[in-house]
């Protein structure tokens, strides 16, 4: 009560007639068959100017996706930008291929088509472009959107689950408009917060036990989310799926990429209006958000930054006709795999910054050409991040969920106990986590890891990694040994002729073929093995290329050697 007062004392104007925008909820699309289209559009958010903004299916964010646990999914995206992207499918375990990484390039005009089989458990996932170095800008701009997996494990369980009357989503993203109404994409001024696209909104809510599905959207901070009058509400989920059971809190700290599903009763609440706070005075040193962090690259340019900050309200209206009034105690089981089981370990480091350097992993900036980590298919395998920054930096990997092991030697509490893909790692922190890399392997297409920062994940600070199969340690220890050893010249290219330099260990019977692949992964050439000659040059013929990048991808004896990336004049 009295942080109530104190608020009403110092921030009348914040209280008082503020949230006058209805929540905008996303529509659904449920099904097996999808159809985005990404497009460039406007929104009326001030006025004078519109705001130009990225949405898919419409002017900002996109629908809600509804996927059933098994289904065979077909996906349609339609790139009407002027530009290229992509589209991933963030938490979901998939082929790389369908993955939607920086990889899969989805050119102005054309089509993506992503066909995939829906294995994981009940949880909230969002999709959002991921093309490398305009991330920041297609998400900022508003393209991201929500999907939610549903299974009968989690239809069995008592808890809320209509879409839009007791089960809502929240996507939630500091933002900032300059002079001319238009959405800013550098870094880490957002000063204000959009729940699904609305500003200052209001949620009229059943007085009853309500389901939120909360995704920090932001592309920076830190959100540390709360009640006005500091209620407890249960979580019931993270990243990848349920918790083994609700966990009973008052703070849910979210970094940029992460999920959690929470419930709150409002049921007493019809005389009251409850309100959603960013307690950022409580966050860290080093957190972004928090304001006043050491060093560059830390957010100590709004006057959101360490401030608490109320953003949303709820009007409790009269409760639905069966209401769910008690959740479920026990959620999900988690077996989680026993350290002694892994195949491997590896460690990332976050390092870099300071002095306006960017931040990198393992002292390396992103590469597309360079396969930092090759993981094989069926192993478990423990990762070590540490954090040599000064400040926290969200660690996502894609293709699988994890467990956390620990957090400088300590147990993670409880509410990442489940499975988690994005985990906030504090400046001079190190944490464990175990994952197992199943059912997917792709020697050519790499999956990523990255700081789910995303002008840092732009400025390069992200790996990534394949999964192969193990088809006996000498075969792959043959390939890594011959990795980067090729060469073409020269490059760029501007007529019809380049050599490949093969590596000097090739004997005349190996068998070397190249596939040619333009920027959206489309085969433009195919060059069988014939033996390559003396000086172990291999020369290829490039007819009727179009000016552009393109990579060649080098198959020796069958088995995935290397790429190369050819720019053509
Ligand atoms: Cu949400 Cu690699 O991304
Ligand atoms: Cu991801
Ligand atoms: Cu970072």
């Amino acid at each position: 009560m009295t942080r109530v007062i104190l608020l009403l004392l110092l921030l009348p104007i914040h209280v008082f007639g503020q949230f006058t925008n209805e929540l905008i909820i996303p529509p659904t699309l449920e099904g097996t068959d999808f159809e985005l289209t990404i497009a460039a559009s406007t929104r009326q958010y001030y006025d004078g100017t519109a705001t130009e903004t990225i949405g898919f299916n419409g002017d900002f964010l996109g629908p809600t996706l509804i996927f059933n646990q098994g289904d065979d999914l077909n996906i349609e995206v339609h790139n009407e930008l002027n530009e290229s992207t992509t589209v991933h499918w963030h938490g979901m375990h998939v082929s790389p291929e369908d993955d939607g990484g920086p990889h899969t390039i989805i050119d102005p005009g054309t089509t993506w088509n992503p066909t995939f089989t829906v294995l994981d458990r009940a949880t909230t996932f969002w999709y959002h472009p991921h093309l490398h170095e305009r991330t920041n800008f297609h998400v900022t701009k508003g393209a991201a959107g929500m999907i939610i997996i549903k299974s009968e494990a989690e239809a069995a369980l008592d808890l809320p689950r209509t879409y839009g009357v007791d089960d809502f989503p929240l996507i939630i993203q500091g933002k900032e408009f300059d002079d001319d109404n238009q959405l800013v994409v550098m870094g880490s001024d957002d000063n204000l917060i959009m729940v699904n696209g609305t500003l200052d909104p209001y949620l009229e809510v059943p007085a009853q036990i309500v389901r939120f599905r909360v995704l920090n959207g932001s592309n920076e901070r830190v959100l540390n989310l709360g009640f006005e009058d500091d209620r407890e509400f249960q979580q019931i989920g993270s990243d990848g799926g349920l918790l083994s059971s609700p966990v009973t809190t008052n703070r849910l700290r979210l970094a940029s990429g992460e999920r959690a599903e929470i419930v709150v009763d409002f049921s007493g609440d019809t005389n009251v209006v409850p309100r959603m706070v960013t307690y950022a005075s409580e966050l860290g040193q080093g957190i972004p958000g928090s304001g006043g962090g050491p060093g560059p690259g830390s957010p100590a340019g709004s006057e959101l930054d360490g401030e608490d900050h109320t953003f949303m309200e709820f009007r409790v209206s009269s409760a639905t006709a069966n209401p769910i009034t008690e959740i479920s105690t026990q959620l999900a089981t988690h077996d989680i795999w026993d350290e002694s089981e892994a195949n491997n370990t590896r460690t990332i480091s976050m390092d870099g910054g300071g002095m306006g350097n960017p931040f990198t992993l393992n002292d390396d900036l992103f590469d597309e050409n360079n396969f930092s980590e090759t993981v094989y298919l069926d192993d478990i395998e423990i990762w070590t991040i540490t954090n040599s920054t000064n400040i926290a930096h969200p660690f996502h990997i894609h293709d699988v969920q994890f467990y956390i092991l620990d957090k400088d030697g300590q147990a993670p509490p409880a509410n990442e106990q489940g499975l988690k893909d994005v985990v906030l790692v504090e400046g001079g922190q190190t944490i464990r986590f175990i994952t197992k890399f199943e059912d997917f392997a792709d020697p050519e297409v790499p999956y990523m890891y990255h700081c789910h920062i995303l002008p840092h994940e732009d400025g390069g600070m992200m790996g990534q990694f394949i999964v192969v199969e193990n088809e006996g340690e000498e075969t792959i220890l043959a390939i890594q040994a011959l990795r980067s050893q090729y060469r073409v010249y020269p490059n760029p290219v501007d007529d019809q002729i380049i050599r490949v330099l093969l590596p000097d260990q090739l004997s005349p019977t190996d068998q070397v073929d190249f596939t040619v692949y333009d920027l959206a992964g489309k085969e433009v050439s195919f060059f069988a093995s014939t033996f390559c000659g003396p000086d172990n040059l291999k020369i290829l013929y490039l007819e009727d290329y179009k000016p552009g990048i393109y990579h060649i991808s080098i198959r020796l004896n069958g088995e995935y050697a290397d790429q190369l990336k050819l720019v053509m004049k």
